[in-house]
């Protein structure tokens, strides 16, 4: 198997404005990551961080360049496979956790189990993820009943209930005190370590340092070169 798990090269992305203009927010991209990587993508705010992570997970398709995912180009797929692909490669972990409000921890975490598991399967798999990482104890819990860690947590669990080797994560930490942004970097460090990979969009040095690997952007470009 290979362990290029992303290879991203010329990436440009484009947004419309309104008013008939342009925002350039990626202007030729290029980046590999493989096992094993933790990377923290850094930059100042506007500078295309959250745009290159969307453009990675294929949820927003840039107007040039090639996104690899392990080895595929999603866009050669369906939209209904290219969905099924995604959550089958990328989990997804947001600054502001975008749980499912009425839906419980447990249930949380079971709706982006892969599609077609068996129902037991995916609750056996979810239950044993939660107690990993301290949450055994909220399954029935909805998430305003959590706290602010517990809830990053569990959206953490959730995206590696699909089984996906890369994590995509922007500003994971950016709601999080000191002592639950650690739990947090040292649960996605661990990962990584154990053959996962982690691209994760930071402006806190604290996260940063916690990376193995750091990247700068500037202004839609990369300032160093990892391909
Ligand atoms: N949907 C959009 N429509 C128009 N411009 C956008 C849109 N999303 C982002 N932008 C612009 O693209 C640039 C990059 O945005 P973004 O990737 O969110 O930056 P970052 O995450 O580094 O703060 C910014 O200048 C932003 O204003
Ligand atoms: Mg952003």
């Amino acid at each position: 198997m290979t362990d290029e798990l992303l290879h991203i090269s010329g990436l440009e992305k484009r947004y419309p404005t309104r008013w008939g203009g342009e925002v350039v927010a990626l202007r030729g991209i290029g980046l590999t990551i493989r096992r094993g990587d933790f990377v923290a993508l850094r930059g100042p705010s506007g500078c295309g961080k959250t745009t290159l992570l969307l453009c990675a997970g294929t949820l927003l398709r840039p107007e040039c360049g090639q996104v690899l995912l392990q080895g595929r180009d999603p866009y050669a797929l369906s939209a209904a496979a290219r969905s099924a692909f995604r959550a089958a490669k990328v989990g997804f972990v947001f600054q502001n956790f975008h749980l499912v409000p009425y839906l419980s921890v447990l249930d949380n975490v079971m709706l982006c189990g892969l599609a077609g598991a068996p129902r037991a399967t995916l609750e056996t798999q979810a239950r044993k993820l939660l107690e990993k990482l301290g949450l055994s104890h909220r399954l029935r819990h909805r998430p305003s009943e959590l706290s602010i860690g517990e809830q990053q947590r569990v959206a953490l669990v959730r995206a590696l209930a699909g089984g996906a080797m890369l994590i995509l994560a922007d500003e994971p930490t950016g709601n999080l005190d000191a002592a639950n942004g650690r739990i947090l970097l040292d649960h996605l460090a661990e990962f990584a370590r154990a053959g996962g990979a982690v691209l994760m969009v930071t402006h806190e040095p604290a996260a940063s340092d916690h990376a193995f690997t750091r990247l700068d952007m500037q202004d839609g470009r990369l300032l160093d070169s990892r391909i």
